[in-house]
């Protein structure tokens, strides 16, 4: 692969950072993941709106403007000759002696991307449908900002698989918060899609958002709110959104069947519609 590190483009193996990189000593670093299907970026204009808020939330400097950040997504594509697949960005405060106090405004940050190939169209989760466990969410009180700091996901993934479930819902508080790297969703019975409220519990998932615009154009009723563990167990239909999962049906929650077991009928839906918007 050829990787973007700095303003230059590289050899994945020549691409190196400093152990002294913040990154890596602080988790002080926001990362967006970008999907590329039939070598053309999805929802570019939301994953790009959301790495200048992170940034922004966290006093980070992104060092590229917009036609930059945008010329180097589609070089990025073409370099590698990617045609589905996803586009990873990381931007970190740079490298500097460690410390809590974050170094002066003018250290250069850490900006690298790569890509990595897979068949985002042939998923056999969105055939068969996924379960998950209900866990804690423990993770700290930002997750509207997208940092690295991944450790509480990636362990309660783990926790999920240990269960015999494919991912983790994680609660707070008696309401769903998200899934480990997706937005957590569901159908009432009577057909109403439900769907936390933005706030800074969870990430503004940009599928989320597409998603909610094709399911009111399609005059589904939307209900921004958290909602409890209790009310996706009794659920018609669950589902997660994400960018290289697009639309992903929930068919289990612990040991309760959501609906008859199957993916649910406006989940598929709202995936092959999704598909078909961004195609
Ligand atoms: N994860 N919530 C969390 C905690 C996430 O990590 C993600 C995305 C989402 C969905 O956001 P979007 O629809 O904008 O991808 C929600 C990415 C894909 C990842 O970490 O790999």
């Amino acid at each position: 692969r050829t990787v973007y590190l700095n303003g230059k483009w590289l050899p994945e193996d020549a691409a190196k950072v400093s152990i002294f990189d913040r990154a890596f000593l602080m988790g002080d670093a926001i990362y967006e993941v970008t999907c590329v299907l039939d070598g053309m970026l999805l929802d570019y204009a939301g994953h790009a709106a959301r790495l200048r808020r992170s940034a922004s939330e966290l006093g980070l400097t992104l060092p590229l403007d917009d036609d930059a950040l945008l010329k180097a997504h589609h070089e990025i594509v073409a370099r590698n000759q990617m045609q589905s697949g996803l586009i990873y960005l990381q931007l970190s405060r740079g490298v500097a002696e460690r410390d809590f106090v974050f170094p002066p405004k003018d250290t250069p940050p850490t900006l690298v991307m790569f890509t990595q190939a897979k068949d985002v169209l042939n998923n056999r989760a969105a055939e068969t449908g996924i379960s998950v466990a209900l866990l804690p969410d423990l993770r700290w009180g930002r997750r509207d900002i997208k940092t690295v700091q991944l450790l509480y996901p990636s362990m309660a993934k783990m926790e999920a698989r240990s269960r015999g479930a494919d991912d983790a819902w994680l609660h707070e508080d008696g309401f769903v918060t998200e899934a480990s790297s997706a937005t957590a969703h569901i159908i009432t019975t009577d057909g109403r899609l439900v769907t936390r409220d933005l706030s800074h519990a969870l990430l503004a998932g940009v599928t989320r958002a597409s998603v909610l615009e094709l399911a009111q154009s399609h005059g589904i009723e939307i209900e921004e709110r958290a909602f409890t563990p209790d009310e996706a167990r009794a659920a018609r239909e669950a589902f997660i959104t994400s960018a290289t999962n697009f639309v992903v049906p929930v068919v289990r929650v612990d040991d309760v069947v959501i609906g008859d077991g199957h993916p649910g009928a406006l989940t598929q839906q709202l995936r092959q519609q999704y598909i078909a918007t961004q195609r």
